[in-house]
């Protein structure tokens, strides 16, 4: 990628390093091409040796313009959007990190252009469920193992059961059982059936699955299910499911399989919920993108899941009050 400052939009500044001001208003030039070419410049002189300022740059959301304009800016290139990413950091294998950011920055900006196709309804849960921050749920606290920031998501699943009180809830991939478990635990009178493939045909996940069931006796309220959702026969729990989450394979293909088995599932007024509606499971957001045309479906807001309710009207649906906390109000859109 070649290209040479802009002579006079981004203004250096004498005193050392880039500014967060200095980058946004370089950004924000008419002349968007040229600016980007310099931030990519920038990227590779002045930022390089110091990575933690530039992820810092990338990864803030409230600064998202920034690496949606460098995100967009790639993808317009004739190349292709890797070949280009690639030359980039080829030069120096240090650099893989900044591969990285870019290409996260690529699958916000591709979900962000979905986002605007969909007719997903966004809302908050209390908007969607009122009076359910007050339901509280049991939780494992501690996740080290696997890293993940989807403890909320856990959580907010279980409480939808727990306000519910829901009797049957169908799990689609158990993999850990961490959310089964969670499930089972907040309706204590109810069944969790989860389903996931035999371990010997699941590959890497194959360990793994019902490992944390197993580590804490598994709770009498789980019936564990082994076959491939492809060929699972709903008969015996056809239109009898309260709750039916859709958490197994994210392609295309295997969600709007695995949306079909829930919609024989799912009993009249249950719920459909879809884990990973988000930037890294392109084939779930767009699976949600083309269901919702026809069919009425919510997004939680900060959250990866959505939600299909029997019976309502997502653009109809009037949301119920909420009183923003004081720091909604700094918070950007
Ligand atoms: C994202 S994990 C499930 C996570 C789990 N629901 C949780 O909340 O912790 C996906 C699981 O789906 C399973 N899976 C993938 N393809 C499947 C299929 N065709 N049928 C059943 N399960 C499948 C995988 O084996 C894996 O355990």
């Amino acid at each position: 990628v070649s290209g040479s400052l802009p002579e006079r939009s981004i203004d250096e500044p004498a005193d050392g390093p880039w500014t967060d001001r200095a980058i946004l208003a370089a950004l924000r030039d008419p002349d968007q091409r040229r600016n980007v070419v310099a931030l990519l410049e920038l990227m590779q002189t002045q930022l390089t040796p110091r990575p933690g300022l530039l992820l810092q740059h990338l990864a803030n959301r409230t600064r998202a313009e920034l690496y949606y304009f460098l995100a967009d800016w790639l993808n317009a290139q004739n190349r292709d959007f890797d070949e280009v990413l690639r030359d980039l950091v080829e030069s120096d294998r240090g650099r893989r990190w900044l591969y990285d950011a870019l290409n996260q920055a690529r699958m916000d900006f591709e979900f962000k252009r979905a986002k605007e196709h969909t007719r997903l309804r966004e809302l908050y849960l209390a908007e969607l469920f009122p009076g359910i921050g007050d339901v509280s749920v049991s939780v494992g606290a501690i996740n080290e193992e696997s890293g993940l920031p989807n403890k909320v998501d856990m959580l907010y699943v279980s409480a939808i059961a727990a306000y519910f009180n829901v009797r049957k809830i169908f799990e689609i991939g158990t993999y850990l059982g961490r959310t089964t478990y969670h499930l089972a635990r907040s309706v204590p009178e109810g069944t969790v059936y989860t389903l996931d493939l035999p371990p010997t045909q699941a590959g890497e996940y194959g360990p793994y699955l019902g490992a944390y069931l197993e580590a804490r006796r598994c709770p009498s309220n789980v019936v564990r299910l082994e076959e491939d959702s492809r060929r699972f026969n709903t008969t015996p729990y056809q239109a009898q499911i309260d709750l039916v989450f859709v958490d197994a394979d994210h392609s295309y293909e295997m969600v709007a399989n695995d949306t079909s088995k829930a919609l024989e599932l799912v009993r009249p007024n249950g719920l459909v919920i879809w884990h990973d509606y988000a930037p890294k499971t392109p084939g779930v957001y767009r699976f949600l993108r083309d269901f919702s045309q026809t069919q009425p479906i919510f997004h939680v807001r900060n959250t990866a899941l959505a939600i299909y309710r029997q019976g309502v009207d997502s653009t109809r649906f009037e949301a119920s009050a909420m009183l923003p906390s004081l720091e909604a109000r700094f918070k950007p859109d």
